[in-house]
């Protein structure tokens, strides 16, 4: 499908509830438009640049920076503590344990990680492999698939439009599954010659994968097993995936690979590096280095789920930490609502004495936060709260 049918076909999506429908214009016209405010800089070319420090684009104030002794225990075994783990095949089979420790982890920290949950591990490393090679291409070998902000799409160095914001230590390369519309494979990388194919079945077998966490988590919550995912527009969901590359970096305590957000969409399944740690989880007041188990994937809940639940399940903060050592290469699938339909509380979990906590707002509006500002804590989504005097 061309670009020109693409763009038709979003205009002429009704909105029986009067929501905005975002097509590519309409982003140009919010500031989403085809350019980044300043000319794009790959930090993989900074890296390989032997610079003793980081430009000051990349260094965050005093108080944002990262701890400096879990960057120098870069090791999994030292730096991390584990976040909960569920057995899904376990959990399938009607062990009530996994269940509920699925469910505290969704209450307490909006993360936990899964194994046993159905994707061949040979299929999970070549993918990761796969990408590992893509990002090692010369920059000038991934410049032709450069994005722009009105999709994101492609190779990108940056999140938000905001003209002179710090940047974080991360190239990245963002595509879409779902909508079959929107799924592209010309907007695809072709090296390594095997990484469409292999991407393809791992997106097919990421979205099985998201449709089972959805039942458990619906059923969770008291629930039909099928009404969050009919929450997300049934057969209707989203599906894109974010591949990370964070370089080595010789200035590690004064830079961030991703600063702290909550993920905007549903649900998140990380394919984590197996060798080199990095992610952070907001506990309290302080970041749980994770240390993911073995052909694991690690799970967290993203904006809409804490919306849909009313709070019940929060979304987690987290933020992504470098080292002057490894790279590090992390594929983040994103299984996600519809993004055109209105997104609220779900009834049932709306009572009295729990009145709803947020308006309704279609995931489409509801990401031009993230998009035009970058990542921003969780602020977007406890802005999003209802003043209850109203
Ligand atoms: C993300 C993300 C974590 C990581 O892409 O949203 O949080 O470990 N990634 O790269
Ligand atoms: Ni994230």
């Amino acid at each position: 499908m061309n670009h020109q049918n693409e763009i038709m076909i979003k205009e002429d999506t009704t909105d029986e509830n009067g929501l905005n429908t975002m097509s590519d214009q309409e982003n140009t016209k919010k500031g989403l438009g085809e350019k980044w405010p300043e000319p794009t800089v790959r930090v993989q070319s900074l890296a390989e640049s032997n610079l003793a420090t980081v430009p000051d684009r990349y260094i965050k104030p005093p108080s944002e920076r990262p701890d400096q002794t879990i960057i120098i225990n870069h090791q999994p075994q030292t730096a991390a503590i584990n976040i909960p783990v569920v057995d899904l095949n376990s959990l399938f089979s009607g062990n009530e344990d996994e269940r509920e420790r699925m469910s505290e982890a969704c209450r307490e920290f909006g993360f936990f990680q899964v194994i046993n949950h159905g994707v061949r591990p040979e299929l999970m490393e070549a993918a990761r492999e796969a990408w590992r090679s893509f990002f090692n291409l010369p920059v000038e070998a991934k410049e032709v698939y450069s994005n722009s902000p009105s999709t994101y799409e492609g190779y990108g160095s940056r999140l938000g439009v905001e003209k002179g914001a710090i940047l974080d230590w991360n190239d990245y390369y963002f595509l879409h599954y779902l909508p079959l519309v929107l799924k592209d494979l010309n907007k695809w990388p072709s090296i390594p010659s095997n990484i469409r194919e292999v991407l393809d079945e791992y997106g097919e077998e990421l979205v099985k994968l998201g449709e089972r966490l959805t039942r458990v988590l619906s059923s969770n919550l008291g629930l039909k097993e099928e009404q969050l995912k009919e929450a997300f527009g049934g057969e209707d969901v989203g599906a894109c995936m974010r591949v990370n590359y964070y370089p080595k970096c010789p200035r590690p305590e004064l830079a961030l690979g991703l600063s702290p957000h909550s993920d905007p969409g549903g649900l998140t399944i990380l394919l984590p590096d197996d060798k080199v740690v990095g992610l952070q989880v907001r506990y309290g007041d302080t970041w749980i280095t994770v240390n993911s188990h073995p052909h694991a994937f690690i799970v967290n809940l993203g904006d809409q789920i804490q919306i849909l639940s009313n709070s019940i399940y929060k979304s987690s903060e987290h933020r992504v930490i470098v080292n002057s050592q490894k790279e590090r290469v992390s594929l983040a699938f994103f299984y996600n609502p519809k993004s055109d339909i209105p997104i609220q509380p779900l009834q049932q979990l709306v009572t009295s004495t729990n009145p709803p906590l947020y308006p309704p707002m279609s995931f489409d509006e509801y990401r031009l936060f993230i998009r035009t500002q970058g990542p921003r804590g969780k602020s977007y989504v406890e802005s999003h709260i209802s003043p209850l005097d109203n």
